[in-house]
């Protein structure tokens, strides 16, 4: 595997190659990390991995500085996974001169959830991707549905700026007890760690609730009302736990809820000093 952080010795490394799988990450690679590596293997021959910690994707109150940087280890398990080039641009590599221009993505998708209690992170998140695709020109990259608006944004952004790139949405990888796996996970002390599942939890019985009770959009919010106190009441800190349509994350209206429009449930919440997502699709 080479190791680059040149845009111009990526491009040197990757001429000639026309349908490079790509998988962008922060590093701190995990098995879910892994699982987009194999499925970008199936789509796509060579799979090329960036690691880039995004600082125009963090808040100020964020944890930009303490995120964890373990590239060595990262290498290591990209190795392993026969990816052909981890591409880990440093700052100045990326952004030589301060990133002045971006890509702003619509309000009715961006700053809504994630993006409401996140400002900007969308935004940063769409002009890294924007400048890593640019640098990589994949045919497919692999995005993981744990970040469900994440997805959808790039879906759109690909859609709308007419890049010719396949998005491929990947299932979430959970632990046994059903966290989803997150770079995040390491900062749950172990008495928050052994709560943390409860979000999944949570997320399998509204969708049963609404599976079987079919509820109208005022029983729907009570629902979710319930949910957020639920985890309010065992010391959680929740953003939002909220069902939306699967295809552009709006609120369902009552004829969605009654004609089967696929759904889907998305949660964020603070457990201790870690903020947690997690989503789940009703079928
Ligand atoms: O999902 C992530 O790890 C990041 O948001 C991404 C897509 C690598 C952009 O920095």
């Amino acid at each position: 595997m080479r190791q680059i952080s040149s845009i111009s010795e990526l491009r040197d490394q990757l001429r000639g190659q026309n349908r490079v799988a790509f998988v962008p990450t922060m590093g701190n690679l995990h098995e879910g990390h892994m699982s987009l590596m194999r499925i970008a293997a199936k789509h796509g021959d060579p799979v090329v991995a960036s690691v880039f910690v995004n600082r125009l994707q963090f808040g100020p109150n964020e944890d930009f500085d303490k995120y964890p940087r373990t590239m060595q280890e990262d290498a290591e398990k990209l190795e392993k996974e026969q990816v052909y080039v981890m591409f880990a641009p440093t700052e100045r590599d990326l952004y030589p001169e301060p990133q002045d221009y971006r890509v702003k993505p619509p309000d009715d998708l961006g700053g809504t959830l994630e993006g409401e209690f996140r400002p900007g992170f969308f935004e940063g998140v769409s002009t890294v991707v924007t400048k890593l695709f640019n640098c990589v020109q994949p045919k497919v990259a692999v995005f993981g549905k744990k970040d469900y608006q994440q997805l959808m944004i790039i879906r759109r952004l690909v859609a709308q700026l007419a890049m010719p790139i396949e998005i491929i949405a990947a299932p979430t990888v959970r632990a046994e007890d059903g966290l989803a796996l997150s770079s995040r996970n390491r900062y749950l002390n172990e008495q928050d760690r052994a709560e943390a599942p409860f979000l999944y939890q949570l997320l399998n019985d509204l969708s049963n609730r609404v599976k079987s009770g079919r509820p109208n959009l005022d029983q729907l919010v009570q629902l979710e009302r319930i949910c957020a106190d639920t985890l309010a009441n065992r010391g959680w800190k929740p953003d939002y736990f909220e069902v939306r349509r699967q295809a552009d994350l709006q609120r369902p209206t009552d004829e969605n809820l009654s004609d089967q429009t696929p759904l889907v449930i998305l949660a964020a919440a603070k457990l201790g000093q870690t903020r947690l997502i997690d989503n789940l699709e009703i079928d």
